[in-house]
């Protein structure tokens, strides 16, 4: 089992797009209200005084949709002057990012993933729930501006989806050509849209591969990443490619993460709630933050039979939280 050093902090539940396989129009969710998410000062406490001691040292900002967080650019400042901080990451879906990219890199991010499946702007509006002005040329000029900035790596997350944007994997797969990008495909989770996912169902990582190796040739990396993508790259491409398998051959146990959600919720797994910490709450009532330490590092103990337990998880079935609810 891995070292358990890596938070995902998600920073807000909500969110600007509404993704057919995350948060589909008309689902209902329950929104945290205003007041029982974690503030600033709030999170700063919890990294300082209780995630660093006990071990973590990555941070990565998640939502929801992380830039609609009001004052995330300070607070990205904050956690990337703490002297323990050895990477600090976010994902976003790069909407408000044009504007945002250069105070992002000012105040210390240096990695961002960003979630494009579709290059084709009618299919990109379609899977993001858009039915206003495309919302596509937003989008790329964030991830543009990303580029621009200096943002490295730049990695792009593609779910991918049967006969909704799996015709344009080659398309995608093609812009690591000449680019230093990462380009990622995900295999279709049932988190968030049940019904989505028993209509589409998923494309094995394994057939993706093997149609971009007919197309461009295909070699495995030596890169590893600090995440569950097993890395590849179209041979004299510029950048590379990654494949998130998590249905076809389940990662749990080089497991390296737990989440914090928006309201404070510290979760050892995506999947999985076992033993779950009400951080917020604890702070709020003054506990002791030695208590608060002893309760993390118990559930860090936890963690690998936990994650032992997801060994499974593409068959677990369908999962009632949507991605934007656990925090990505
Ligand atoms: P890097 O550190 O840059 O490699 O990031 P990452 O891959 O950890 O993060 P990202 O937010 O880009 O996540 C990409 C995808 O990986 C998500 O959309 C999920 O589908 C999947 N994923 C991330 N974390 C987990 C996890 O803990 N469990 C499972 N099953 N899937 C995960
Ligand atoms: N299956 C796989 N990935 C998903 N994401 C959201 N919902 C799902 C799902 N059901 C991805 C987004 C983003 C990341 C944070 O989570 O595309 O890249
Ligand atoms: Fe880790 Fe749980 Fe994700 Fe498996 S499903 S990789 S144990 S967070």
């Amino acid at each position: 089992m891995n070292t358990v050093d890596y938070l995902r902090i998600s920073l807000i539940d909500r969110c600007n797009f509404r993704c057919q396989y995350c948060m589909p129009e008309g689902t209902e969710l329950d929104y945290i209200l205003q007041q029982e998410l974690l503030t600033h000062q709030e999170l700063l406490t919890l990294l300082k005084d209780v995630f660093i001691p006990v071990g973590f040292r990555k941070f990565r900002l998640t939502g929801g949709e992380p830039l609609l967080r009001p004052g995330v650019v300070d607070l990205v400042r904050a956690i990337a002057s703490l002297p323990e901080t050895q990477d600090l990451a976010m994902t976003t879906n790069a909407f408000l990012l044009a504007g945002m990219a250069q105070d992002l890199y000012k105040a210390g991010l240096r990695r961002i993933n960003i979630s494009l499946d579709s290059l084709n702007p009618d299919t990109f509006d379609k899977i993001i729930g858009n039915r206003g002005r495309s919302r596509w040329q937003q989008t790329w000029a964030g991830i543009q501006a990303a580029h621009q900035v200096g943002f490295d790596p730049l990695k792009l997350n593609v779910v991918v989806i049967p006969g909704v944007n799996d015709q344009e994997v080659l398309d995608l797969a093609a812009l690591t050509l000449d680019r230093h990008w990462h380009v990622r495909f995900i295999e279709f989770m049932p988190i968030g849209n049940a019904q989505l996912f028993s209509d589409r169902a998923w494309v094995p990582s394994a057939e993706l591969r093997q149609r971009i190796r007919d197309a461009f040739g295909l070699v495995a990396s030596n890169i590893r990443g600090n995440g569950p993508a097993d890395v590849f790259q179209i041979p004299g491409a510029l950048g590379t490619l990654g494949f998130i398998s998590q249905m076809s051959e389940c990662f749990c146990d080089r497991c390296n993460r737990m989440r914090l959600s928006a309201d404070g919720w510290l979760r050892p797994c995506l999947l999985n709630e076992t033993g779950q910490i009400d951080l917020k709450t604890a702070l709020r009532s003054g506990v002791d933050l030695e208590q608060l330490r002893t309760r993390v590092t118990q559930l860090l103990s936890l963690k690998p039979e936990i994650s032992f337990k997801q060994r499974d998880c593409g068959t677990t079935g369908s999962y009632t939280r949507t991605m934007s609810q656990i925090g990505g």
